[in-house]
């Protein structure tokens, strides 16, 4: 005998445990299925545990999706001030680190605890370490074969994220999904990603392993402002994983070092001021000291600034203003804090999130082709679309 719930939602994560709760409220009964042993693992681990769980200047801009209109109904529907309320009603202490992106001043287990009892609260079902094996649409509703027994349901929710991070169980389920009905799915690909250099360029900047600066980065016309992070494996930090989600294999990307700093302008002052000190001793006053030398050793100028033709001092400045770089490629969904692409908005009503050619199916959160930036941006869509859903339902 099949257990029968108006709402089934696949994934215990951030978008179906909002649309859970969300939906419960109103009055459903909601099952939520996940083949993990704990919710909102992806919670656990973001912010560095700290989760930033939004951006109070989150809007449609910060997004990325073929159609950029797609999540303006549901970002305005459910907003920042909206979750910080709820945050602020679990008594939950946060703080604005940067930028508008706001963190638990504990540990990001708030958050999941918060939700679990929202969930609890209007006795939502959750099934943990519950595999799906089939799901299929009847007369009746949508059939799910689980390890837990069959589950009958009117309205079914794919909240089960995208490919990033296998190793914490994320399997691209959605994407089978949404294929199995007939929906289409957009290119999928590794986003908010440190990026790699080929071998000759990553063992020139061996050393710089571990080095940490403010930088402009652009791609085309996207540029972010934000720390960059010199790896053994390449670049990352936040301004690269940013950069990461508009860059395409074979594009080069553009670093500006201490964009607020005229290297032409120091170096000619302290050669004018002091033409015995050498050129490391100057950059390094506005440079981490590895980076400082390493451009240095570089631009081959060893040697005291007034042994240095202006022309030199300019080129080496140039190479700070406008460093061109060209990645041989991502850290894949090993290191990807999201998915780019997804199920097509095309096929999706964007107030409701329902499935526009198989009524009762609903999909939300990452796995829709819907992708923010760093910053909270990701959970605010996840929050959003889960609120809206469960608003419909
Ligand atoms: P999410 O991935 O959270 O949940 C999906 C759920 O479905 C999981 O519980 C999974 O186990 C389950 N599932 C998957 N396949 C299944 C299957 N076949 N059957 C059953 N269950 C299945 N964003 C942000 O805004 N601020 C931040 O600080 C961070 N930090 C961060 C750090 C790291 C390391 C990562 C990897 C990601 C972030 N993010 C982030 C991104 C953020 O975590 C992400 O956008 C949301 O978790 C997406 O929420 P969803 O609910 O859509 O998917």
């Amino acid at each position: 005998m099949s257990r029968k719930y108006d709402v089934a939602i696949i994934g215990a994560g951030a978008a179906g445990m909002m649309a859970a709760f969300t939906a419960g409220r109103r009055g459903r009964s909601v099952v939520v299925l996940d083949h993990a042993k704990a919710p909102g693992e992806k919670i656990r681990i973001s912010g560095g545990g700290r989760c930033n769980f939004t951006n109070i200047h989150a809007g449609p801009k910060n997004y990325l999706s073929e159609n950029p209109h797609f999540a303006k109904s549901a970002l305005a529907r459910y907003t920042p001030a909206d979750f910080i309320a709820m945050v602020d009603r679990h008594k939950i202490a946060w703080h604005e680190k940067t930028l508008g992106q706001l963190f638990c001043d504990d540990s990001a287990r708030d958050i999941i605890r918060m939700l679990l009892e929202e969930m609890r609260a209007v006795h939502v079902e959750l099934k943990l370490s519950c595999v799906i094996t089939e799901v299929e649409k009847g007369a009746d509703g949508f059939r799910l074969a689980t390890t837990e027994g069959p589950i009958l349901a009117t309205s079914l929710v794919v909240a089960c994220g995208g490919k990033s991070i296998p190793k914490m169980g994320a399997t691209g389920f959605a994407y089978r999904l949404a294929e199995q009905f007939g929906l289409p799915v957009t290119e999928t690909r590794p986003a908010l990603v440190p990026l790699t250099l080929e071998p000759n360029l990553l063992g020139e900047l061996s050393e710089l392993a571990g080095v940490a600066v403010d930088a402009d980065v652009s791609c085309g016309k996207t540029r972010f402002r934000e720390a960059l992070l010199f790896t053994h494996r390449g670049l990352s930090g936040p301004s690269i994983l940013q950069i990461s989600s508009f860059w395409r294999e074979g594009d080069e990307i553009l670093l500006t070092l201490q964009p607020d700093v005229d290297f032409l302008e120091t170096l000619k002052a302290a050669k004018r001021e002091n033409g015995r000190q050498q050129v490391q001793t100057v950059l390094s006053q506005q440079l981490p000291k590895r980076l400082a030398q390493y451009l240095t050793d570089a631009a081959k100028l060893e040697r005291p600034l007034a042994d240095l033709p202006d022309k030199a001092l300019s080129s080496l400045a140039e190479r700070i203003r406008r460093w061109p770089i060209k990645p041989a490629g991502s850290e894949g969904y090993r290191t990807a804090e999201v998915t780019l692409g997804g199920v097509d908005t095309a096929a999706l009503d964007g107030r409701t999130m329902q499935a526009k050619t198989v009524p009762g199916l609903y999909f939300i959160g990452e796995c829709v082709d819907v992708t923010g930036w760093l910053g909270g941006y990701n959970f605010q869509w996840a929050w959003a679309s889960g609120h809206v859903v469960g608003e419909s339902l």
